[in-house]
């Protein structure tokens, strides 16, 4: 037994609660040498010039060459750089070395096939000099890429004022360390603990600085578990940390405000200021990447001067090995930035209906009779919920696609059962597969030569959760297709049609590995080093399970999958949620700025394990988890194996009620969720937002981290606190704000301090916006298909609203073709107005187009108005009065029409008379 093994085994024997993160356990900036080199650079030591600046087939390109060439090195030959310009706004910037004994890797199947269409074709290279001779290029209406030639320098200019937007290198400490011949006696080995990285290509790093103009905040690069707008992490004032790290890990109990990366890495960062607006920058780049984002003054004795009027936010950006591929873009809006970053890396799958309602897991739902039993539970407390999550100890013995037979021995049956009521289940699928000759996926993995390979080249073999396993190269696109071929209902025995998956430990995940993951010496396909791919590997395996589910149903329903680990684009293939959060108030608190910071790279549909993964919550915090968790994009309770069951109904009546509110929300508020992941389907915009997002020019929003908008209509916020009594809101704007249950008015653009009891958090909708509902609860999101509508106008000061609303059969891909609904309804001098957004009528969604509307609820609209005329059908109806929640009838009334019966597909007008 090897000191791993035995080092592994002692590990599993200790309790959980014993173990909690151990920061020895990973590396730290000073203890990897490409970030401590990259780190200890001075500003101005790059002498990179430009020379041959031109265009040449519509890029403009050029070679970077060290000023003061000293022809006894050998590093010294001329990089090349290539600039190309796309539709609306993006600049693209890729850097690489000439061909060499290898070729670096470039990250695959990450920017849309399509991106490549919208390029513009570059045709005039003008020539100025700014602070020295210097190449222009027009990028978009408004705005030109400039590169300075000596020394090198690239930015990007607003014509209109002479004011930069975003800029590289402007600090000098562009780096590139070229393939090179091992020098005599020299040791390329990296040793960290127990582990020892060969490194048979040497150092390979790149980095530089990144900064962004008129920018107040910086944000985005996630996972981690901090705030928001990302602090500094070196500077004059900042206590010298960690710079940000993307790398991703199982990371053992993470802990709350701190720079260290989790599962996952997007190389995306956004600035936003009141001045500029918002401004985005992407590295397309696998490798570990560590980024400092520094403080003001940190470079006061460079005597290096930028332009001065300008705010700035200085960023620096290293990366173990790969390429400079970069994207720019230039806003100015927030909601411009997504479309850009998605315009780039792909737009989000639309969910299916169902994954956008409540989700019900635990490790472990134990046999069919527990599952039977939970799900009886809710139908005999009446909380909806959509899926039930088996967990790795459905499977025989941690061997995915299959069932333990003793607990599970009728697999279809216990799907159908769900089905029956309109419920879905979830099975986990790993990537690591058990070595075991009579397991036919090993059997096969390892006959065909489908694992990933150790630096000798033989199989890797790692500890994972069914001992020594394999992993399956999902890099190399013939090896997804044969893994998506998995899950067929031939192959996936056991397995219906209401089945979806969940991919758990694919950073990946490896118990004896360094830092608990793969070496970075492994090799992939087409001889590409684990450490050049590292923080896409996860990617690719949800990429190749994504495709199982579309093949296995020949492409009719939108595959469903979870997973833990991401990267850029992840967001085309599923749900993230933010891994092994604790049972405690501040894992409650981080989890909006995780949730938000994923959305604002990309990942709109995200959520935290509701109720907290590790410990037992208190009742309470877990009420306030669950009034939280109905605003995640994804809404998932789950909890540790060694918890006590935490169930809905488990703590008492009041505490029961009080959960199914919670849940009530979310269901009622279906349409409307639906409404914003489609939104996201199409420009990117996340389904919930920061405020800033939605507020650009209101600076006491950028910062704020503890609230947050779904869509442009909710505000939420989170109460953080045991036994809270009070909360200080913030809720921008100059429109009032209506309280999402009681309808109760608020002033915008103050802060209040509000009453806070235990039966919900705070959360209102805004002045100017229609929401839609749906407010009679079922079983689950699949039985209320065919509800009426509840419209929910709160009206502004020039008593107008507007809304949206977004309707296809919740499960195909028929609204690619047109089969949806897509209405806009306008309120505005006494009259509602239902028109078509749609290209179709939308008429060929069965079923839906029938749906009516049942209520109208007009908040802040003045009294007096009795009755209402309907066109086209020239029908009177009574305005009365009633409640906001047809359930609290005890609440205030406000003038309702009941049964307008207008259908949701067509064209009408109701004006208040
Ligand atoms: C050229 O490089 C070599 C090796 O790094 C160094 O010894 C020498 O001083 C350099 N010469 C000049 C002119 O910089
Ligand atoms: C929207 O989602 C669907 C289904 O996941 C996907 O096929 C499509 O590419 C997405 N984007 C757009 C613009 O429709
Ligand atoms: C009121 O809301 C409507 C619809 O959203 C909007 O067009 C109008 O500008 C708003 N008026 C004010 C004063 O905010």
């Amino acid at each position: 037994m090897s000191n791993q093994t035995l080092r592994f085994i002692l590990l599993l024997l200790l309790s959980s609660s014993v173990f909690s993160w151990k920061k020895e356990e990973f590396r730290n900036c000073n203890q990897t040498p490409f970030c401590k080199r990259a780190r200890s650079r001075t500003p101005g030591s790059c002498s990179l010039t430009a020379t041959d600046v031109t265009i040449s087939d519509g890029d403009l390109t050029a070679n970077l060459i060290p000023k003061h060439t000293n022809e006894s090195e050998s590093e010294s030959k001329p990089l090349i750089l290539t600039l190309s310009v796309y539709q609306d706004g993006i600049l693209r910037l890729k850097i690489d070395e000439q061909h060499s004994s290898k070729t670096r890797f470039q990250v695959p199947d990450v920017v849309v096939s399509h991106f490549q269409e919208t390029k513009l074709y570059l045709q005039r290279l003008t020539n100025e000099d700014l602070n020295g001779p210097s190449s222009v290029v027009y990028l978009s209406d408004g705005y030109s890429a400039v590169i300075r030639h000596d020394p090198f320098e690239l930015f990007i200019r607003n014509d209109n004022s002479g004011d930069r937007v975003i800029s590289l290198n402007s600090h000098g400490l562009f780096d590139f360390e070229q393939l090179r011949e091992k020098n005599e006696g020299e040791n390329w080995e990296e040793n960290f603990r127990t582990h020892t990285d060969k490194r048979p290509y040497g150092p390979q790093s790149i980095s530089f600085d990144v900064s962004f103009y008129d920018a107040d905040f910086v944000y985005g690069i996630p996972e981690r578990a901090t705030s928001l707008a990302l602090k500094p992490t070196r500077g004059p004032n900042v206590d010298e940390s960690e710079p940000y790290r993307l790398f991703n890990l199982d990371v053992f109990e993470y802990i709350h405000d701190s720079p260290f990366g989790l599962y996952g890495s997007i190389p995306f960062m956004l600035s936003h200021g009141k001045v500029r607006g918002t401004s985005g920058f992407f590295w397309l780049n696998a490798a570990e990447m560590q980024i400092d984002v520094l403080a003001p003054g940190w470079d006061a004795e460079s005597g290096i001067s930028l332009p001065s009027s300008q705010n700035r936010i200085d960023t620096m950006w290293m990366s173990e090995a790969g390429v400079v591929d970069a994207f720019f873009f230039v806003g100015p809006n927030p909601k411009d930035v997504l479309r850009q970053y998605v315009a780039v890396t792909g737009a989000p799958a639309l969910p299916q209906m169902f994954a956008v309602a409540y989700h019900q897991c635990r490790w472990n739902y134990r046999d069919e009779e527990d599952v039977e039993n939970v799900d009886a539970k809710f139908d005999e407390f009446d909380i909806p919920y959509d899926v039930l999550w088996l967990d790795i100890e459905h499977t025989d013995g941690k061997r995915y696609f299959t069932w333990d037979r003793v607990l599970f021995p009728n697999p279809e049956e216990m799907q159908r059962k769900l089905a029956g009521k309109g419920r879905h289940m979830v099975t986990i699928v790993d990537p690591h597969i058990k070595r075991d000759d009579n397991f036919h996926l090993h059997k096969e993995a390892s006959e065909k030569g489908y694992y990933v390979k150790d630096s000798n080249g033989n199989d890797f073999d790692g500890w994972c959760w069914p001992g020594s396993s394999s992993y399956a190269d999902t890099l190399n696109p013939e090896i997804r297709s044969w893994w998506a071929d998995k899950f067929s209902y031939q192959s996936y025995v056991g397995s219906t049609p209401s089945l979806y998956i969940w991919n758990d430990m694919n950073e990946p995940s490896v118990f004896n590995g360094p830092e608990v993951t793969m070496p970075r010496d492994a090799l992939h396909y087409g001889g590409v080093e684990h450490r050049e791919v590292h923080n896409a590997y996860g990617y690719y395996f949800h990429m190749a399970t994504a495709e199982g589910l579309l093949k296995r149903g020949e492409g009719k329903d939108r595959p469903f999958v979870l997973s833990r680990a991401l990267f850029a684009g992840s967001q085309r293939y599923g749900a993230v949620w933010t891994g092994d959060n604790s049972a405690d108030w501040d894992h409650l608190r981080v989890s909006v700025p995780m949730v938000l910071t994923l959305g604002l790279t990309g990942m709109s549909f995200s959520g935290a394990d509701v109720g907290g993964f590790f410990g037992n919550p208190e009742p309470e915090l877990l009420v306030r988890w669950y009034q939280l968790g109905a605003y995640y994009p994804f809404f998932r309770a789950h909890a540790h194996h060694d918890t006590k069951r935490r169930e809905p109904w488990l703590f008492g009546e009041r505490k029961t009620e009080l959960i199914r509110d919670a849940i009530h929300v979310r269901y009622a508020l279906l349409p409307y969720f639906y409404t914003l992941f489609r939104e996201a389907n199409i420009t990117g915009a996340p389904v919930a937002r920061p405020l800033w997002m939605e507020f650009p020019s209101d600076e006491a929003t950028f910062s704020n981290d503890e609230a947050f908008m779904v869509g442009n209509s909710i505000l939420v916020q989170g109460i953080y606190t045991e036994r809270a009594k009070h909360a200080s809101v913030y809720l921008p704007g100059k429109q009032s704000w209506y309280d999402l249950r009681t309808g109760t008015v608020y002033k915008g653009g103050v802060t209040h301090k509000l009453e806070v009891t235990e039966e919900s958090i705070p959360a209102f909708q805004r002045g100017g916006t229609i929401l839609t509902r749906k407010d009679r609860f079922r079983r689950s999101s699949t039985q209320m298909t065919n509800d009426p509508f509840t419209l929910v106008i709160a009206l502004n000061s020039s008593q107008a609203a507007e809304g949206e609303l977004y309707i296809d059969d919740g499960s195909s891909f028929g609204f690619l073709e047109g089969a949806f609904i897509h209405r806009r309804f306008i309120f505005a001098n006494g009259k509602l107005t239902s028109v078509n957004l749609a290209p179709t009528s939308g008429g060929n969604v069965r079923h839906t187009s029938d749906v009516l509307i049942e209520r109208i609820i007009l908040l802040g609209h003045a009294p007096g108005s009795k009755n209402a005329l309907i066109e086209p059908s020239n029908q009177n109806v009574d305005i009365e009065l009633g409640p906001l929640w047809v359930q609290r009838a005890h609440s205030p009334a406000f003038m309702t029409i009941r049964k307008p019966n207008v259908r949701v597909a067509e064209d009408w007008t109701i004006k208040i008379l």
